[in-house]
């Protein structure tokens, strides 16, 4: 008797699920991709400014990833597909030229064009076989007899042998992704830990840094909070609101899971190379030369005043006439300063959604549910995220290939019913 083929439905053509797709179908599954807006990967299109950080050009074991399940497993995960044959398989079997931007260490396509990605990426889906069908609200999940049935809304459901939810998390909903997916993965049984925005923008406080807007430098950046501490080193950009850049996108998951808090938590930046001891030894060093002119050699001439009122030191006083307090105020504020801010850019510009499926509900080398059996859970939806850098994608690609590989192996049960799509 002739086998059939497996039937995979791959939910969400989003980074993850794209990836989900191709590699469900190389092992020869009958794959669906289902996709509620009209194209798909629409977070891939907004990557990277429009260019696609698709991947950091090195492993880097300082940029630690966040969650709140087992920092190991995450690990066992991330590394099922080591970056150098991730890079390897964009360029060899989707196509795709690489290259590293030396000053960040991040791989854009050469193009520098997102939409290569995407476009790329899907053609490469299509050239094995996999099926998109846009415009596909996936509604409600149930398993039936060792299947699943898997729901659409103004559509019959399909029935397939394996699924793999790939729908993202909750941040920046009009690409699709709005929380639809972990519902219900929740329903069907499934820990999802509480989620909040992370890599956004923090909204600044009434303050002397307020209307600096536009000024853009490399600081260190430490937050401290009820749900531990974080620290970056790289840009920081003056916003109309308040402050952005991949230093403080970095962070911003301290502060924002601190609100509702009893105790927001506390942003501090060194706003300059120079430690405690190089301001102090270039602020004793006397003479008429001002505040503000000792400040200006090392910062924008707005921020050095800025920052000079903040310490409530007038940045017209000669440094001969500077009191000690005045100086110790000073070096707190260079080396350590205490950033006002008063909330962040919530959902709508967080880059990733922490929180999401506990990892430990998840078999780490093929991602099947280990509550429903032919379940498969990749990318963002997992409780996991990482640092500005291309680690995003690589997270979704790298948990999208082994949920695809695994969706190819289920066991096969009764016979799928005619399809009716
Ligand atoms: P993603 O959210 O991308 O995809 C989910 C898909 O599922 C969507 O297409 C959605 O429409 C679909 N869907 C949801 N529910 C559905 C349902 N019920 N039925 C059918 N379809 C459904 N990362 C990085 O590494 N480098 C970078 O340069 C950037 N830059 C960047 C900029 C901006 C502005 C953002 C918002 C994000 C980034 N990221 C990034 C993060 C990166 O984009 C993100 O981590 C991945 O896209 C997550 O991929 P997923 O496929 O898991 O979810």
């Amino acid at each position: 008797m002739a086998v059939r083929p497996r039937r995979v439905a791959v939910i969400g053509a989003g980074a993850a699920g794209a990836m989900a797709a191709i590699f469900a179908a190389s092992g020869d599954a009958e794959t669906l991709l289902l996709e509620r807006t009209p194209d798909g990967g629409r977070k891939i299109l907004i990557s990277g400014g429009g260019r696609c950080n698709i991947l950091p050009a090195a492993d880097d074991a300082s940029r630690r990833f966040v969650t709140d399940s087992s920092p190991n497993t995450l690990r066992k995960m991330l590394r099922s597909w080591p970056l150098r044959e991730q890079i390897s398989f964009f360029e060899k079997d989707v196509g795709l030229v690489l290259a590293e931007e030396k000053e960040t260490g991040k791989l854009f396509p050469a193009s520098n064009r997102a939409r290569d990605v995407r476009e790329t990426l899907f053609a490469l889906a299509r050239r094995r076989n996999v099926r998109l069908l846009t415009n596909t609200l996936v509604i409600g999940l149930t398993p039936i007899r060792g299947r699943w049935s898997v729901q659409r809304e103004g559509a019959p459901a399909l029935e397939t042998d394996a699924v793999i939810v790939a729908t993202g998390g909750l941040s920046v909903p009009k690409s699709g992704s709005d929380g639809l997916g972990l519902a219900l993965l929740a329903g069907l049984g499934h820990t999802v830990h509480t989620t909040y925005a992370a890599l956004t923008p923090l909204v600044g406080a009434a303050s002397p840094l307020a209307g600096l807007a536009g000024i853009s430098l490399p600081v260190t950046i430490t937050a401290r909070g009820p749900h531990g501490d974080a620290e970056a080193t790289g840009g920081f950009l003056f916003t109309h609101r308040g402050y952005s850049g991949p230093a403080v996108l970095d962070v911003s998951h301290i502060a924002v899971r601190s609100l509702g808090e009893t105790v927001p938590a506390r942003v501090m930046v060194r706003w300059t190379g120079r430690d405690a001891s190089g301001w102090d030894a270039a602020l004793r060093a006397g003479g008429a030369r001002t505040v503000a002119g000792a400040l200006r050699g090392e910062l924008p001439d707005r921020l050095a005043a800025a920052l000079a009122h903040l310490s409530g030191v007038d940045p017209a006083r000669p440094l001969a006439k500077l009191p000690r307090e005045e100086r110790l105020r000073l070096i707190e504020t260079l080396v350590a300063g205490e950033l006002p801010w008063t909330g962040h850019e919530g959902y709508a510009k967080a880059e990733v959604t922490g929180g999401g499926v506990s990892l430990a509900e998840v078999d780490p080398r093929t991602l099947e549910s280990l509550r429903c059996p032919g379940l498969f859970i990749c990318g963002e939806a997992l409780d996991a995220f990482g640092p500005i850098g291309g680690y995003n994608f690589q997270w979704a690609w790298a948990t999208g290939r082994a949920a695809g590989l695994g969706a190819a192996r289920v066991p096969l049960s009764a016979p799928v019913r005619s399809p009716s799509e």
